[in-house]
């Protein structure tokens, strides 16, 4: 393999803006978007700010990578910019292989549809046809558990029941790279055990992972190596027991 073949993902360079208006009290910020939108005003640079600042990395395929950092650090912003959902300000992007991002709670499903419903329309989204689909019913929806109530419509299930049917779908797709945001915070401890189990055989297959958490262990037991975030800078890149440890020295 040569060298390029064997990177899953390439970061470089990377920034990311976002933009805040800047204002006192709520009638300057009605006044100012108004004006904005009628071009009297331009956004100032101070309306801008900066939430990832020259982020450059790789990570290997078969590798599992953890991003640490306190709130705000940028960490779910970066998932969203390597699974194509936003674009970086300034920089590159490269993602070799099908990719299945599990990001923020739900998102991507429809509340008024049945949990069998939401898994259809998932697969669809992650490429594949209703007939590979249908084959993988059974072993999403055992997996989650959550066989009693796959033909209720989704809103009546509670955060951690969207969050089993959610890595139900992203780990049974059969996806190369998969990215996990915050997944295993949220499911009750034996969900969490048995995710990490799944998430460690995902590994063993030679797939290749982000894994974003507060949880020092998880990070240490999952990942090879990371990256510690800090005000959207890279604050340390290196393996993940030294990312666990910086983040313990801060929190
Ligand atoms: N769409 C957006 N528009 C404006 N600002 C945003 C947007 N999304 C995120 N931000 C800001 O970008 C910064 C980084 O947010 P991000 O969600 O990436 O943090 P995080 O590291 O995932 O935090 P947490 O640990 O709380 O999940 C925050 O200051 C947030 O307010
Ligand atoms: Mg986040």
């Amino acid at each position: 393999m040569s060298e390029e073949n064997s990177i899953a993902i390439e970061v470089i360079n990377v920034f990311k803006e976002f933009r805040r208006l800047n204002i006192k009290s709520p009638t300057s910020l009605k006044s100012r978007i108004i004006n904005i939108l009628k071009g009297k005003e331009k956004l100032k640079k101070k309306d801008k700010f900066l939430v990832l600042d020259d982020i450059s990395f790789n990570i290997n395929k078969g590798e599992a990578f953890g991003i640490m950092g306190r709130n705000g650090a940028g960490k779910s912003t970066l998932l969203k910019l390597i699974a194509g959902i936003i674009v970086p300000t300034r920089g590159t992007i490269k993602v070799r292989g099908k990719l299945t991002p599990l990001l923020e709670l739900g998102s991507g499903f429809h509340p008024e549809l049945t949990g069998r419903e939401n898994i259809l329309i998932n697969g669809l989204i992650l490429g594949l046809s209703k007939k590979e689909i249908t084959s993988l019913y059974d072993q999403i929806i055992d997996f989650s558990e959550l066989r009693d109530v796959i033909d209720q419509p989704i809103r009546t299930y509670s955060s951690g029941m969207y969050v089993r049917l959610a890595f139900s779908i992203a780990m049974n797709v059969n996806p190369d790279i998969i990215l996990l945001d915050e997944v295993l915070a949220v499911g009750d401890a034996e969900f969490s055990k048995k995710s990490k189990a799944k998430i460690v055989e995902f590994k063993k297959k030679g797939k290749t992972m982000i894994l974003v958490s507060h949880d020092p262990n998880s990070i240490v037991e999952v990942c090879d190596n990371g990256l510690f975030l800090e005000h959207g800078r890279v604050a340390f890149l290196g393996n993940s027991a030294d990312v666990a440890s910086k983040y313990k020295a801060i929190v």
